[in-house]
């Protein structure tokens, strides 16, 4: 890199990936733990080279604008993308990078841990013991909940997040069954999964969990009719993306005892509102968006968020691209450029 790029960087990350970029970039980085304004987005990216961004940022047309036509790289902390207009980027001849699947087994693990709380109540359990109830010593019919083992997971989408479930839930030796848009064989024969229709598993699974990518097709997959044809004992489990449930057909279906409970780490609008009928619901456990949360994957993830974008200042692929089509029009436009020279 011969003159220093500019760089905008929507939050402070966690780990050396900001020390990384400041040896090479003039680095801007938004101050505070609230997001980026949409102002302030604007404002920021002009005449950037790179931005490094969050999924809580709305990276499109308008912010591509107003970087100007020195931007080169879009990089996300995170695995998902939907936040940014990737046909947008690739025709302008953008790189979109992310950190793809390096927080699988993390939020594979948190999948697992929802599956365990609401199974045993493990909130309500804490919340009765710090509000001084638990008055009766061992108690014979206290906070009953239902088994894990022996019971029947089902799995949507099995990709890198869905497998590790899937490996854990073996673990526990659960009865697996998945439904994906692409059959996965070489994880079904590892691991023993059965491949059913999704309104199959609906109706066999004690637990469902959601590991699907968001997309048009993905959007309310879970609605009302299909959480009716969920058993009443069964528990649904997100930590993909809110915008998989039909959140509104949910509450409805926890509040009726359509479904016993569900364990959400996504919700479809984000931070959920305290006034959300959500927070009333005692058979919920709600956490905030924290899938990926442990010390050793958020640091792996910013260091390789920044390593995408200084490989492509550097001229260099990015580690995780998610627009291989751009290399060809970036080739296109730099032999125009050559020609009309
Ligand atoms: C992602 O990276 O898409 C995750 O949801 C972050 O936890």
């Amino acid at each position: 890199m011969g003159v220093r790029k500019k760089v905008y960087v929507t939050r402070k990350l966690p780990g050396p990936a900001l020390s990384m970029l400041s040896k090479q970039c003039d680095v801007t980085v938004h101050k505070g733990t609230m997001p980026p304004t949409r102002n302030e987005i604007l404002k920021r990216v002009s005449g950037k080279d790179g931005i490094l961004c969050t999924l809580s940022d709305r990276i499109d047309e308008e912010v591509m604008d107003a970087a100007g036509p020195s931007l080169q790289i879009i990089s996300s902390y995170s695995t998902g993308f939907e936040h940014i207009d990737v046909g947008e980027a690739t025709k302008r001849g953008i790189y979109v990078a992310y950190t793809s699947d390096v927080l699988a087994e993390t939020t594979a693990d948190l999948a697992f841990a929802l599956i365990l709380a609401c199974a045993r109540n493990i909130v309500q359990c804490d919340i009765y013991v710090r509000e001084k109830k638990w008055k009766g010593g061992w108690t014979p019919d206290l906070m009953l909940g239902f088994d894990v083992h022996g019971m029947t997971l089902g799995i949507i989408g099995l990709g890198s997040i869905g497998s590790a479930v899937a490996r854990r839930a073996r673990g526990f030796d659960m009865n697996i069954i998945y439904h994906s848009i692409k059959r996965n064989l070489q994880v079904e024969s590892e691991l023993g999964l059965e491949y059913v229709g999704l309104s199959e598993l609906l109706k066999q699974s004690d637990f469902v969990s959601i590991h699907a990518t968001l997309n048009e097709d993905s959007i309310h997959l879970i609605d009302g009719l299909r959480l009716s044809k969920m058993k009443k004992t069964a528990f649904i489990i997100n930590t993909a993306r809110g915008q998989i449930i039909n959140q509104k057909d949910l509450v409805n279906a926890l509040k009726n005892g359509q479904i016993a409970g569900a364990g959400l780490d996504v919700f479809e609008h984000e931070p959920l509102s305290s006034s959300d009928e959500l927070v009333r619901l005692k058979n919920v456990v709600l956490l905030p968006h924290v899938g990926s949360a442990t010390h050793a994957t958020r640091e792996k993830m910013s260091n390789i968020a920044a390593q995408n974008l200084l490989n492509v200042l550097n001229d260099i692929d990015p580690i995780y691209l998610v627009n291989p089509e751009v290399k060809k029009i970036r080739s296109l436009t730099n032999n125009d450029s050559q020609v009309s020279r």
